[in-house]
């Protein structure tokens, strides 16, 4: 499975990329205005760090807005994936740029047709929000296995990227039920390696080794 970070951190993001395995990013308007940063110069600083996919999120919600500032986003650097909401707009908008060989990632995604349509629109992403989901109540893996056997059963190429990801288990569900990608946040991605028995583990194993061999 990928690993994207959901952050437009620079730092974090240069952590992430640290590790070696960070496959590309994501980022959305939220994530940006918390950073207080110009999108399209932080966009340009973000992918000079990663080469993989950098989603760009549109702020239009208009058909024609989006293919301005869409096409303007794919401009930055050749990595950049347009995001586009998972709308009607969107959808259309995602099947003008696939034509234009503008990869999108359909984002807002929280029920399994809007999926198939935006497969047969041509994104290259889609983004379930597991999270937020499980926010309202319901149980946002339900979403991602409903959307793995759709495109399985037709064979859509779009891949399915898990969104809103919250904790580790999160993470090790979607790897089970076969997502393409996850894009996590950095506080996420930090505890994937941590386990209590691999500290006092290897704590006895160097004491061990140095009550025998001083
Ligand atoms: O990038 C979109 C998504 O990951 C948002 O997550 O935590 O705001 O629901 P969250």
């Amino acid at each position: 499975m990928e690993l994207y970070i959901d952050t437009a951190n620079l730092d974090e993001i240069k952590e992430a990329a640290d590790l070696g395995v960070l496959d590309g990013v994501t980022t959305n308007p939220s994530l940006i205005a918390k950073e207080g940063v110009d999108y399209v110069k932080r966009l340009g600083e973000i992918c000079e760090v990663v080469s993989g996919p950098v989603s760009a999120e549109v702020i239009a919600t208009d058909f024609d807005g989006m293919m301005t500032e869409g096409r303007d986003r794919a401009k930055i650097a050749d990595n950049i994936v347009v995001k586009l909401p998972s709308t009607v707009d969107g959808l259309k908008a995602c099947k003008a740029m696939s034509e234009e060989s503008i990869r999108t990632n359909l984002t807002l995604c929280f029920q399994p047709l809007q999926a198939m349509m935006v497969a047969k629109a041509g994104a290259f992403l889609v983004s379930p929000f597991i999270g937020r989901i499980d926010d309202i109540g319901a149980d946002g893996m339900d979403l991602i296995r409903q959307i793995r056997e759709i495109y399985d059963n037709y064979g859509y190429s779009t891949q399915v990227l898990a969104a809103s990801i919250r904790h580790p288990m999160h993470v090790v569900e979607c790897a089970l039920v076969g997502c393409d990608v996850a894009t996590v946040p950095f506080k996420v991605i930090k505890q994937f390696m941590n386990h209590p028995l691999t500290d006092s583990g290897l704590e006895k194993f160097v004491a061990d080794y140095q009550k025998a061999f001083g």
